[in-house]
């Protein structure tokens, strides 16, 4: 079976394909390498650059690759701060190209299709840790176009029986522990690489986005995940939905740290002293996101491998540090 991975030369996507790959699957991989790495993408993958916004680009794909049986949908902008600055990248763009993949998607009958959603889906959560049912409120434009696209889902199953899950990662971290791929932004926002170029010297310091949260030290707290055990989680998902039923899980490890011990952690994994300094807050933050991953488990039989924050952040040091520059090194 050949299964279409769009945005798959990115962080989780890239990650995913090279498990796949280990697993036997035919993988083609659609990526306009916006934030993608062409170095990212395994040898045994199928590529092909393109972007989701052209819909005669997606045409081609489907044309070239008539046998896509499954698709799992990661491209996307995915970042909570930046959509809070430029609302329509993440309202019309997530949007169109997520409306373009479906409707050529289901003109091709294709039936089973994972997506890549997230914890920004829960800004008021009514219980920690998060369960799959809470209510959707999200935290940003970024969360609520993942909303939307979870609508559109539905109503690709009401008509066309397009079966599909949705999975809603917390915060996905660390690398592949042999060392070939990992986390590699430009720009750089998220924490764990920037916690890690302080190490290396390459920034002065991490700023910590306030420390006047309703959490015990007053920073974030947030459920980090490694991102083979997410790629572990698609493979389950896509398996899953053969049985003709669509779902949503929440996936994290069930562990909330704050960012202050993440910094710790971070500071005896490399053995460096990490300056930080507190700054204001960031808007869209929601003060704890910690998920309820129960469903997945007893559902799926879903076992993540990376139960520490120390295990996690160790495979993101191994990479950080040997590839200073990211794909670039
Ligand atoms: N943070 C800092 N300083 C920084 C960068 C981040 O304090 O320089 C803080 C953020 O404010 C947040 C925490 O560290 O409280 C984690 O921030 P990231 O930017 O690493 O990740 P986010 O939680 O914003 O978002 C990530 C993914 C999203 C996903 C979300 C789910 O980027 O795609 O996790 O929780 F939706």
């Amino acid at each position: 079976m050949t299964i279409l991975v769009t945005g798959g030369a990115g962080y989780v996507g890239s990650h995913t394909v090279h498990y796949m790959i280990e697993k036997g699957y035919d993988i083609v991989v659609f990526d306009n390498l916006y934030m993608g790495h062409r170095e990212a993408v395994h040898d045994k993958a199928a590529f092909v650059q393109g972007d989701l916004l052209n819909r005669d680009d997606i045409a081609a794909v489907f044309r070239d690759y008539p046998d896509i049986d499954g698709i799992v949908h990661f491209a996307s902008h995915t970042m909570v701060g930046e959509s809070m600055q430029k609302p329509w990248l993440y309202l019309r763009d997530n949007i169109t190209a997520a409306s373009n993949l479906l409707e050529l998607a289901t003109e091709h009958d294709v039936k089973r299709f994972v997506f890549s959603s997230t914890a920004n889906l829960f800004d008021e959560p009514e219980s920690m840790p998060i369960r799959a049912d809470n209510k959707i409120i999200p935290g940003s434009p970024y969360g609520e176009s993942k909303a939307m696209i979870e609508r559109l889902l539905h109503w690709m199953d009401v008509i066309h029986d397009l079966k599909w899950c949705g999975l809603r990662y917390f915060n996905a971290a660390g690398a592949h522990p042999d060392g070939v791929i990992g986390e590699d932004h430009t720009p750089e926002t998220h924490l764990i690489p920037i916690t890690f170029q302080v190490a290396l010297g390459q920034r002065e310091q991490l700023t910590i986005f306030g420390d006047d949260y309703d959490t015990p030290d007053g920073t974030c707290v947030r459920d980090y995940v490694h991102v083979l055990d997410l790629a572990q989680a698609h493979v389950l998902a896509l398996e899953a939905i053969k049985d003709g039923r669509s779902r949503q899980y929440n996936l994290g490890t069930g562990n909330g740290y704050s960012i202050k011990q993440l910094v710790d952690t971070a500071q005896q994994v490399s053995g460096k002293e990490i300056k930080h300094v507190i700054g204001d807050r960031r808007p869209g933050d929601p003060a704890t996101l910690i998920a309820d991953s129960t469903a997945i488990k007893e559902e799926l039989g879903w076992a993540p491998q990376f139960d520490s924050l120390e295990k996690i952040l160790e495979t993101a040091w191994q990479w950080h540090s040997t590839h200073p520059e990211g794909y670039d090194s």
